[in-house]
């Protein structure tokens, strides 16, 4: 399973690039905000660290376009930057006909905000690289999610889809390894999730006890 964070910090994203073997980045407008910068800014920062690679980062178009021929014509403008850059869509019809026009030009997309297997089946027959169901919103309002992405990661497979499953919006570390039981390709989560499901109280009290035995014995 690839690991993606979801942020537009530069600090986080260099941190998790050299400690966690980061295999990805997703932003949104609300990450691109937090960070303080001008969009352009922020995402050639982040297109600047990935240099040299062929990881990922999913970049939004701005969510005020409705219309597909405005998302193209943002997202070639968008792709240009970096070849690292996926250009993120809304599921919507709009957003759906975009990511089938940019296929043709050879852009890679990232259907954002899915909450249902049939939006997650039509970015896949539309041929959207990856698609992100967004299981934090639905929990919120109380939805299951295992059974989401067991559907989509079914539709994938009985179709041969190509499409990448980054199962998103993820809060926890449960929601992670529930991710990966489920057989989705990716999750993408902020810094202090990875932070948590990499480390366990225990392990800070095995070290404590161990170290002590370690004190009370001679090394030779
Ligand atoms: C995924 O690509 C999204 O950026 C992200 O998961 C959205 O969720 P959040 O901003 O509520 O964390």
């Amino acid at each position: 399973m690839k690991f993606f964070l979801d942020s537009a910090l530069v600090d986080e994203i260099a941190h998790g690039l050299e400690m966690w073997n980061l295999d990805g980045v997703t932003t949104n407008p609300r990450h691109v905000q937090v960070s303080g910068k001008p969009f352009l800014t922020a995402i050639r920062e982040i297109a600047g660290l990935f240099q040299g690679t062929d990881k990922p980062i999913s970049v939004e178009v701005n969510p005020h376009h409705s219309d597909h021929r405005d998302m193209v014509t943002e997202a070639v403008k968008l792709a240009a930057i970096s070849p690292n850059f996926v250009i993120k869509l809304p599921a919507t019809e709009a957003g759906f006909k975009a990511v089938a026009v940019l296929k043709e030009q050879g852009i890679r997309s990232n259907l954002t905000l899915a909450f249902s297997a049939g939006q997650a089946l039509q970015a896949m027959r539309m041929g959207a690289d990856f698609v992100s169901p967004f299981i934090g919103w639905k929990e919120s309002n109380g939805e299951e999610t295992r059974g989401l992405i067991e559907d989509i990661v079914a539709i994938r497979d009985n179709y041969c889809f190509a499409t990448e499953i980054i199962v998103a919006a993820v809060r926890n570390g449960r929601q992670v390894v529930d991710a990966a039981v489920a057989g989705a390709d990716i999750v993408t989560a902020g810094f202090d999730v990875y932070r948590d499901l990499f480390d366990h109280p225990y392990t800070h009290v095995g070290l404590a006890r161990f170290a002590a035995f370690w004190d009370q014995t001679p090394y030779e």
